[in-house]
């Protein structure tokens, strides 16, 4: 299912053109054919990712090093390590009506990323919100970070994993219907959508590619590249709208931009407009439109460009009345500074046009380079304080009948934007003191007077005793809060602050994972591994679970929960699904994808 009649890869023809000439006699050291095919596929495979081949095998894709290891082996790969048990007994029911049961399909669930679940979809009422136990575990098997979204649609979960799979699941016991290898690790979550008879499954992985894989069997159907820089990523769910894909790009150059060896920078962010049904491009439009350009040669001589940046990390809402996308945009990267990073856009939906831009912080260029005393020659001039946008912007109607923009940037600042007046701002309110890794970070949810921003301001002290070198200790003091803010007036209704991590070493309180809502609750998940529900009235606390244990999982894998980051739960039918383990930056790592019911039933 996974590879050969997808890919249309040969691993004979693979072994000719990358292997042979050194494995037939041409370098003495290099084992033969027949010392090649006494070994498991599996240590083929791991040889040629991470082992001594890796550069002999750099570029090929994961079904190609699937293809060429089966070739010199003569053996099958196992098709993946769960038990027999952890496969559902059949195919499961047909996806047809599926749009139109209850469902939570892709990033904000609805075209302007509300991330608010209304009561005919939900199926949860505020009041059984405290009733909510577990009723099964999925665990992601070798992963130390569980940080992509699930989709829920017509019965069905799917959800990418980092160690590059994608899973189709049923939703209310986790039985596993397929499990498919993909490139490379899948953070964005997953859009259904139909092909005439087709339904597919759409999403993005951190290298910048898009897929339609057929949503019943797994089956990849098309992969294109929405960004070619070498490393861009994806991280915000692909937008499915009227037979079009809308897939944006960010990249990790802010990071390589910390060397001063490396010629920063020329990423630029981007979206791409595909056709669903083919993977073809219709149009690409980058964030900055003029192409970086050589500035000056650093200390050391190496060339610097600019402008670069101001990479798409969110998922793209759709504004099907005025024809519009609207993005948000990241920092940027190398002086000088972009007039478009740590903005607001608007996007012409059929032609890509840049219609307007607001930016919310001007002079933003930085690289972890800026962060890191040690490194200071490679952070540009402007020393921006890294201020993108993490959050998608919600699209909301007014009661005065005007409409709004609203997102929460890593500054610690909400602010509400006008989409019909070139994104005016109509307000701004802070709630944090914002940070590289503080302020608002992966995204808000709305209902129809309120906003509700969780906040990171995640703080970090020295180093614990005995802790691997460079690795700070996260400040169990520093962070936190879930605030709800009017939608017309700006105006802060309440603030929760996070009830406190005590003195648990390496616990943070920072609320960085994204909100969701349902009539009367609001979800947010902590650094400190708690998933919580507050009323939406008043903010009190209603519900409250710490992940943070072993699970005895529906699949056979060792399951951990860990710190709750980037995506939010997602609630579907009477039940809410969360990811658990997102271990970059000192939180605790794990591996599971849960599911509650009310009792657990
Ligand atoms: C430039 C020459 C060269 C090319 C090209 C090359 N290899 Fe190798 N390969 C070697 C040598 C030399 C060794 C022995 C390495 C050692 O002893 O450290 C080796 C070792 C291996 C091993 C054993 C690794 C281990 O850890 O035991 C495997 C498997 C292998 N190669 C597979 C491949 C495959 C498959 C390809 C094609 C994708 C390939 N090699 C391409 C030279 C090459």
């Amino acid at each position: 299912m996974l590879s050969a009649q997808v890919w249309a890869q040969d691993g004979a023809a693979l072994y000719k053109q990358r292997c042979a000439s050194c494995h037939e006699g041409g370098v003495a050291r290099a084992p033969q054919a027949d010392a090649l095919k006494q070994m498991s596929p599996e240590n083929v495979a791991f040889a040629l990712k991470s082992g001594s081949m890796a550069l002999q095998a750099f570029g090929l894709t994961q079904a190609e090093i699937r293809a060429v290891s089966e070739f010199v082996t003569g053996k099958t790969m196992a098709k993946d390590s769960f038990p027999k048990t952890a496969y559902c007994a059949d195919g499961g029911p047909s996806l047809d009506q599926s749009l139109t049961k209850p469902r939570w399909n892709g990033w904000g669930v609805d075209a302007g990323n509300h991330r608010f679940q209304p009561a005919a979809m939900a199926q949860l009422s505020a009041a059984d919100v405290p009733r909510l136990r577990l009723k099964w575990a999925f665990g992601i098997p070798g992963v130390v970070q569980a940080y992509a979204q699930p989709a829920v649609v017509g019965g069905r979960v799917f959800v990418g994993g980092q160690e590059r799979h994608v899973y189709s699941l049923n939703a209310s016991t986790g039985c596993v219907y397929w499990a498919v290898e993909v490139d490379f690790p899948v953070r964005a979550a997953i859009t259904i959508g139909q092909q005439g008879d087709r339904w597919v499954a759409y999403f993005a992985d951190q290298h910048a590619n898009a897929y339609a894989l057929d949503a019943m069997t797994g089956t990849i159907l098309w992969k294109t590249r929405v960004n070619e820089h070498p490393l861009a990523m994806t991280t915000g769910a692909p937008t499915l709208f009227e037979g079009r894909l809308y897939v944006g790009a960010s990249s990790s150059e802010e990071i390589a931009g910390a060397s001063t060896d490396y010629s920063c920078c020329r990423f630029r962010g981007s979206v791409m407009a595909i056709e669903a049904a083919t993977g073809k491009t219709i149009w690409q439009t980058f964030t900055i439109p003029e192409e970086p350009k050589p500035t000056k040669k650093n200390a050391k001589g190496v060339q610097l460009y600019g402008p670069s940046g101001a990479g798409v990390w969110s998922s793209p809402t759709v504004d099907a009345a005025k024809r519009m996308l609207y993005i948000t945009t990241g920092d940027s990267y190398s002086d000088p500074p972009a007039r478009t990073s740590d903005a607001y856009m608007a996007l012409d939906l059929s032609t890509g046009k840049i219609v307007w831009s607001r930016q919310m912080t001007e002079g933003d260029a930085f690289t972890v380079a800026c962060a890191n005393p040690a490194a200071a020659a490679a952070c540009p001039e402007s020393k921006g304080p890294d201020f993108d946008f993490g959050s998608s912007p919600i699209l909301v109607n007014l009661p005065n009948g005007k409409r709004s923009l609203v997102a929460g940037q890593k500054s610690g600042v909400v602010s509400a934007v006008d989409p019909d007046q070139q994104g005016e701002v109509l307000w701004q309110e802070r709630i944090g003191h914002g940070s590289a890794l503080g302020g608002i970070q992966w995204g808000s949810a709305a209902d129809n007077d309120k906003v509700y921003a969780a906040l990171s301001d995640i703080g970090f002290g020295p180093p614990a005793a005995g802790a691997p070198p460079g690795r700070p200790q996260l400040d169990p003091r520093s962070g936190g809060g879930l605030f709800a803010i009017n939608l017309a007036t700006g105006k802060r209704v309440w603030a929760t602050p996070h009830p406190g991590c005590g003195d648990r070493p390496g616990c943070s309180p920072a609320q960085s994972a994204a909100v969701t809502a349902i009539p009367g609750a609001v979800f947010s998940g902590s650094v400190d591994g708690h998933l919580r529900a507050y009323a939406t009235s008043d903010g009190k606390i209603i519900w409250d679970v710490d992940t943070i244990r072993e699970y005895q999982t529906v699949n056979g894998v060792k399951g951990n929960g860990g710190a709750i980051d980037g995506p939010g739960p997602v609630v579907v039918a009477g039940m809410v699904y969360v990811n658990s383990g997102y271990g970059f930056f000192g939180g605790a790592p794990g591996n599971v994808l849960l599911a509650f019911s009310v009792d657990g039933k």
